[in-house]
C-alpha cells in the first residue's frame, strides 16, 4: 500500500522480485512506473470516486481563499495590524459571478464545475482532451473552450489534470501572460503541472493576481520564492485529507489488496490486463 510520497520505479522494483501488487491510496499514480509494474505482471491499483466531493470541497475553499486574502488577512491580524484598518485594506476579488476556468475536466473537474455554476452562480469554461457530451456539460454548467480562451478568459484558472510528460509545466511564463492580470490560479492536481519558479516571479511582478497551491514541484520542498510571497495560499497536499475521504481511501486500497490475494481480482485496477495472464 503506497501514498503519492512513494515512487514505485525501476530502482525499487529491481530490488523487489517478490512484489506481486501496488495499491495506491491516491487517484493520481504519476508516482507509480505503470510500464515497468506492467511488465512484471504487478498489478496496480488507485483510490478513483471515493475521494471526488471532498477534492473538489478543497479545490473551491482554496479558490475562496486565494479570492478573497484569507490567510493573508489572518497573518495581518495576528501581527497587531488591525488598528491600521481601512475601508480598503486586504481588498479581494469576488468569486460569484465572476469566470471559473477549469483545465482537466475528470470527475473532479466535473464536481468543481457544479460547485461553480450553482452555488456560485459563476460562468464556467473549460479545457480538456476531449469534449464532454451535452447532458454532462449541461449538469455542469460548463461550456469547452480552446486552451487560448480558457486561459485568456478565466478570473479563476483551476488545474485539475493528470500528471505526465505531456502535462509537465502545461503552466509556464508564456501561459501566465497569456492570463489576465486580475486572475488566480488554483493547483491541486500534482507539483510539476505548473513551472513554479516561473509562477514566483509572475505573483511578484503582477503577471497574474495571486495563486492556491496544494502541490508542488519537489514535494515536500516548496520554491523558496513561493514562500516570501504574500499573495499565494499554500497548503501541503491535502485536498482529499477529510477523515471520512481519507478512511474511505484507506479502505478501498485494502479492499485491493484484499480482493487480489483472496481471489485474484481488483476493484479498480489501474493495469488489468496483468490479471487475465
Ligand atoms: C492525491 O493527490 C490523489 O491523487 O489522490
Amino acid at each position: 500500500l503506497t501514498t503519492p510520497s512513494e515512487a514505485i520505479d525501476g530502482e525499487l522494483l529491481a530490488r523487489s522480485p517478490g512484489l506481486r501488487m501496488c495499491a495506491n491510496m491516491a487517484v493520481g499514480y504519476n508516482n507509480l512506473d505503470l510500464p515497468a509494474l506492467t511488465a512484471r505482471g504487478i498489478l496496480a491499483t488507485n483510490t478513483p470516486d471515493v475521494l471526488t466531493e471532498t477534492t473538489a470541497d478543497f479545490g473551491f475553499a482554496l479558490l475562496l481563499a486565494t479570492a478573497r486574502r484569507v490567510t493573508e488577512a489572518e497573518r495581518w491580524l495576528r501581527d497587531g495590524h488591525w488598528t491600521k484598518w481601512r475601508y480598503d485594506t486586504l481588498l479581494g476579488r469576488d468569486v460569484h459571478g465572476s469566470t471559473l476556468g477549469i483545465l482537466g475536466m475528470g470527475r473532479i473537474g466535473q464536481a468543481i464545475a457544479r460547485r461553480g455554476a450553482h452555488g456560485f452562480g459563476m460562468r464556467v469554461i473549460y479545457h480538456n482532451r476531449s469534449q464532454l457530451d451535452a447532458a454532462t456539460e449541461q449538469a455542469c454548467g460548463a461550456r469547452y473552450v480552446s486552451r487560448e480562451t480558457l486561459l485568456r478568459e478565466a478570473d479563476h484558472l483551476v488545474l485539475v489534470l493528470p500528471y505526465s510528460a505531456g502535462t509537465h509545466h502545461s503552466i509556464g511564463m508564456a501561459e501566465l501572460r497569456q492570463m489576465k492580470p486580475g486572475a488566480s490560479l488554483i493547483n491541486i492536481a500534482r507539483g510539476g503541472i505548473v513551472d513554479d519558479a516561473a509562477l514566483a516571479r509572475a505573483l511578484r511582478e503582477g503577471v497574474i493576481a495571486a495563486a492556491g497551491l496544494d502541490v508542488f514541484e519537489g514535494e515536500p520542498q516548496v520554491h523558496p520564492d513561493l514562500l516570501t510571497l504574500d499573495n499565494v495560499v499554500l497548503s501541503p497536499h491535502i485536498a482529499s485529507a477529510s477523515e471520512a475521504t481519507r478512511r474511505a481511501m484507506a479502505n478501498l486500497a485494502a479492499d485491493n489488496l484484499i480482493a487480489f490475494f483472496t481471489r485474484g481480482e481488483a476493484l479498480t485496477p489501474l493495469n488489468p490486463e496483468v490479471l487475465t495472464r
